[in-house]
């Protein structure tokens, strides 16, 4: 890998009359200024699509307050400059979470300065475009598996169900949870995408339909030991009616609503639980674990041997935004970054 030297190229988004525009440019190698006590500079060389990066770039005020902005909530690469001592300049890197991508220039850029506390270094053998294939969506499978774990619940009490399991979370969470010795159903909106989640570790595929159907009632047949929910509103719903007793649900998705209609049914006459999983700003001194555990997994070879990988250059992200806020992106998105210029001439 070269490091860039002078200028770098990123995605920039920028708010104007006529409504949000983005285009590829070139920006001073020092953007944004001097490296701050603490700071690190990474030359970026694979970033990834996640649904938040959409919604920045198409101006989601919950997400993103100033622009012109650089979306991506991920990174991995190389150290450029460093004023942590923690990190020295050629260190194998990842960022996910915290203020990237936000209100910080993120990883669709191939340069981010960023707090050393934001910086895990790669665990030997990850390489960058692992990490990324990875990125938010595998940290926070990770989590979701975690935290119904947490919850008392196991492989041995039945079943775990993942929603959204084409998408990035929910086909990586497929993937974890079968390693981890869970029978998984998992629920998707793609009939064109069964083959290839029973290939990264589902044992059935059904609905999204089915896994939501009967919502409605205050309770329905329980049949789960654990879910990971990734969609919200009635599926997340749903799957807290159709839990097992003392079954675990984790929640880190909104794509199908906010609002979840549930009594209290499921709670009082069974005991389920609902757990919120947060990766953006989980714990600094608590990733490098999550980053072990997901770096000894299988679950990248899984996907890239399912066809859920997708590799694309910084130029052919723009219909991907679209792509991901519609639902139609199946696994990950991996953007390459750093010299993604030269490769396309
Ligand atoms: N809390 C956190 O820390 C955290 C971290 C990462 C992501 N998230 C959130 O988790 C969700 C999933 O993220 P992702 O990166 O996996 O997104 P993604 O790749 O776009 O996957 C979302 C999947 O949900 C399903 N889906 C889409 N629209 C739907 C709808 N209207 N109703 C029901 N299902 C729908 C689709 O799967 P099927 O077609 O297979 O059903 C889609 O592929 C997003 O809301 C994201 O913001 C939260």
């Amino acid at each position: 890998m070269t490091p860039h030297t002078s200028e770098f190229r990123a995605l920039r988004v920028y708010k104007t009359e006529q409504g949000m525009e983005r285009r590829v440019e070139q920006l001073p190698a020092d953007e944004p200024g001097e490296l701050t006590d603490g700071a690190v500079r990474i030359a970026v060389e694979y970033s990834s699509l996640n649904y938040k990066d959409a919604l920045s770039a198409h101006g989601a005020p919950g997400v993103t307050k100033v622009y012109p902005h650089t979306p991506g909530i991920d990174a991995a690469g190389e150290v450029t400059a460093s004023s942590d001592k923690r990190f020295a300049v050629g260190d194998g890197v990842v960022v996910t979470g915290f203020d990237l991508g936000m209100n910080t220039a993120g990883g669709f850029g191939e340069s981010i300065t960023v707090p050393g506390d934001w910086v895990q270094h790669r665990p030997p053998g990850l390489s960058a475009r692992d990490a990324m294939i990875l990125g938010t969506a595998g940290f926070t499978a990770a989590l979701s598996l975690m935290a119904v774990e947490s919850g008392g619940t196991g492989p041995e009490d039945g079943p775990l169900a993942v929603s959204g399991a084409s998408g990035g979370v929910g086909s990586l969470s497929v993937a974890l949870a079968d390693e981890a010795g869970w029978r998984v159903t998992a629920g998707s909106g793609k009939t064109s995408a069964a083959y290839s989640l029973i290939q990264v570790g589902a044992a059935e595929v059904v609905s999204r339909e089915e896994l939501s159907d009967g919502v409605k009632k205050p309770l329905l047949p329980a049949r789960f030991a654990a879910a990971i929910d990734t969609v919200g509103g009635d599926t997340l719903a749903a799957l807290c009616k159709s839990l097992l007793p003392r079954g675990v649900v984790s929640a880190c998705g909104m794509v199908g609503g906010t609002d979840v209609p549930v009594s209290v049914f499921p709670f009082i006459l069974r005991g389920v639980s609902i757990q919120g999983v947060d990766s953006q700003s989980y714990p600094a001194e608590s990733r490098a674990a999550v980053w072990q555990r997901l770096a000894q997994s299988g679950a990248t070879r899984r996907l890239e041997e399912a066809g859920l990988v997708t590799e694309i250059s910084l130029d052919e992200l723009e219909p991907y935004f679209d792509h991901i806020l519609d639902g139609r992106v199946c696994g990950r998105v991996v953007v390459r970054v750093l010299g993604s210029a030269d490769l396309e001439d």
